[in-house]
């Protein structure tokens, strides 16, 4: 197979519309480092490119994972392709990698489809030696991804759901609080998941001290710094999420901006899955 035959190796669904694929990337998955995400095209006709963080890399393989959510027109067309099918781009490793060091205790909180990009920084950051805590949300117990996957290396796993159909009927927030107020404290959290769960994690934090960074999935068109279609605030500087992130002090981010410009795409991404034009 040619390095640029982006196949698909294997697919499972992994809950209610939420996929893992492995895809043949050799030169992607020999460069990735945690944190850093690809943009991928299904068909060359329609061509939106979306921004999928590489969950997972095997080397010897020449592979790479990643894992979405059915949301809209193009993930619906990504679930849609099986095992030999062919993507039509992959493009990457883009984007700063995470900066893993050992700091002390570091919590982790992933909301929904945002546990998959969580996933490989929360084991880095074990790996670097530092105490791990991870919280893991979602809606109810059908829709929380890799709870094994991350227990097997996570020092602490908390699981919150919004109907208590697993573990704590509780938002993330309240533990992360309730961590915030232990001592020691925290030395770094990291939120990844909706643009209003991290807004409120860094509200959380905020008080104690404790950092937070974000990793933030914005819409994105070239990927290269160009478009300007990825744009957002921090600490009232425009940034772009393909070159100057995806990682960002959540304590600094203008999510509310970044929530409005999300949903001044949802019309046109509303009319595709329509089956209408742009
Ligand atoms: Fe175009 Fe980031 S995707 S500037």
């Amino acid at each position: 197979m040619k390095p640029t035959d982006y196949a698909i190796l294997s697919k499972r669904q992994l809950s209610e519309n939420v996929y893992m694929m492995r895809i043949h990337a050799p030169y992607i998955a020999a460069e990735r480092k945690p944190g850093q995400f690809i943009l991928l095209s299904v068909d060359e006709s329609y061509g939106e490119r979306i921004p999928l963080t590489i969950a997972d890399a095997d080397v010897a393989e020449g592979s790479i994972t990643i894992i979405f959510q059915k949301v809209g027109f193009t993930t619906t067309q990504l679930a849609a392709m099986e095992v030999g099918d062919h993507l039509a781009a992959v493009l990457g490793p883009l984007g700063q990698p995470t900066h893993v060091s050992k700091v002390g205790t570091v919590v982790c909180v992933g909301g929904g489809i945002g546990v998959a990009p969580m996933h490989p920084i929360a084991k880095a950051f074990k790996a670097a030696g530092n105490r791990l805590i991870c919280i893991l949300g979602a809606r109810n117990k059908d829709l929380v991804i890799l709870e094994d996957e991350i227990r097997a290396f996570a020092d602490e796993v908390i699981v919150c759901t919004d109907d208590g159909s697993a573990g704590r009927k509780a938002l993330v927030t309240a533990p992360l609080k309730e961590f915030c107020e232990q001592a020691p404290r925290p030395d770094l959290s990291i939120a990844i998941g909706p643009p209003i769960m991290m807004k409120f994690c860094a509200e959380t934090v905020r008080p104690y001290g404790v950092p937070l960074i974000v990793s933030l999935n914005t819409i994105m068109v070239d990927g290269t710094g160009m478009c300007g279609g990825c744009r957002v605030t921090v600490g009232g500087e425009t940034k772009f999420v393909c070159v100057d992130g995806p990682e960002f002090d959540g304590l600094k981010v203008d999510f509310d901006g970044m929530m409005k410009r999300l949903q001044a795409y949802r019309p046109q991404e509303q009319r595709m899955a329509a089956g209408g034009g742009d």
